[in-house]
């Protein structure tokens, strides 16, 4: 580690080392912040490696821990046009469980088998969960991960067949969230959007996003917004690069959720949240109370962007768009390039080069 990170309570200030088991502030139980006052400067790069592990030196685990790995690589990125616009697509479902999720939970997992757990636990609407049963697999620990009794079956046997023990909570997306909470005071909680370290893992797609596109970055992100570890993810790695002396001006972030369960474009329109969320395509967005709503409401401000809604007829056209060019992704990763769509339509001026993050794989 090029930089030294501490963990800080989000409330009363308390501080402990990176690396200790407790995924919240052992005094007063609110979330953890991962801070450091002091960046060196520059990316450190270790050039033989790709994906997450490419940019080692700024990942907050220690430098002895034994990574727990399956070969992340460092995604395509390709030049596509929307709404007769160039855009940059990321493919992060070509990650080794099909999502982006695995870029944290290969920091966790590793973090975790470092301190010695031998029991994980998380909860998930499907993607987080089969990353960290993967790797959890991958580092030989038993995981248990619970799961609203509504997520799809697919999403359901990848996690069984990595061997981790599945719960299925009937309910709402929050009381799986509790049902893991609960859990936690046994078992090591491997929360991927509780935890800080799991958006030290995201964050690094925005230092490969910086490698590949010749040293800048885009103008605009626009990405689907559930719990929020994509978007934190992302903007924790952009100021990162700020913070390094490389960059300036964040890119401008703009969250995109289904018009059907939008808590987060409500927040940042200082609108009444709604209790609960009609049914929709995008289910692995589908987060009534996101836990870090309003952290995500800053971050989107701090970069001058926004918050936008958009319809499940547009998440299914942009859906049918992306197989037919080819694209095999799942109906919640249709959400980034219906989101573009959205903002250009709008004629509202935003700065290009626009980028989209194809989040997650069609054939789960
Ligand atoms: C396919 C897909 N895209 C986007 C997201 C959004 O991520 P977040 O909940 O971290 O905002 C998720 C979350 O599970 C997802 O599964
Ligand atoms: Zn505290």
């Amino acid at each position: 580690m090029d930089t030294p990170f501490v963990l800080l309570c989000s409330r009363c200030g308390h501080i402990e080392s990176v690396d200790v088991p407790f995924w919240c502030c052992p005094i007063c139980r609110a979330h953890w912040e991962l801070r450091s006052d002091h960046y060196a400067q520059g990316l450190p790069v270790e050039e033989d490696k790709f994906g997450v592990w490419r940019y080692r030196q700024t990942i907050p685990v220690p430098g002895s821990a034994g990574i727990v790995s399956l070969g992340e690589p460092s995604t395509a990125l390709t030049a596509e046009s929307v709404a007769n616009r160039p855009v940059w697509f990321k493919h992060e479902y070509q990650q080794p469980s099909g999502s982006f999720k695995d870029r944290g939970a290969t920091v966790l997992i590793t973090m975790a088998r470092h301190l010695g757990v031998d029991r994980i636990v998380a909860d998930s609407s499907g993607n987080a969960g089969a990353a960290v049963a993967a790797y959890s697999a991958r580092a030989g620990i038993a995981c248990r991960i619970f799961v609203p009794a509504s997520t799809s079956e697919g999403k359901l046997r990848q996690i069984m067949a990595y061997g981790a023990d599945l719960e299925r909570v009937p309910g709402t997306r929050e009381e799986t969230a509790a049902a893991a909470v609960k859990e936690a005071e046994t078992a090591f909680y491997a929360s991927h959007y509780r935890h800080p370290l799991l958006l030290h893992g995201v964050k690094t797609m925005a230092f490969e996003l910086w490698e590949q596109m010749g040293h800048t970055v885009p103008g605009t992100v626009v990405v689907p917004v559930g719990n929020g570890s994509l978007i934190l993810g992302l903007y924790t790695g952009f100021k990162e690069l700020i913070a390094r002396g490389i960059m300036d001006v964040l890119p401008r972030l703009i969250g995109v959720q289904s018009r059907n369960c939008s808590p987060v474009v409500d927040l940042f329109h200082h609108q009444p949240v709604k209790d609960a969320c009609k049914p929709t395509l995008a289910e692995g967005i589908a987060v009534t109370r996101p836990f870090l709503g309003e952290m995500i409401v800053a971050a989107v401000r701090e970069t001058g962007g926004g918050m936008i809604t958009v319809t499940e007829e547009l998440m299914e056209e942009a859906f049918r768009q992306a197989w037919h060019s080819g694209l095999c992704i799942e109906k919640t990763a249709a959400v980034g390039p219906a989101g573009v769509r959205a903002v250009i339509e709008s004629r509202v001026d935003v700065p290009d080069p626009i980028l989209t993050v194809l989040t997650g794989h069609g054939l789960k």
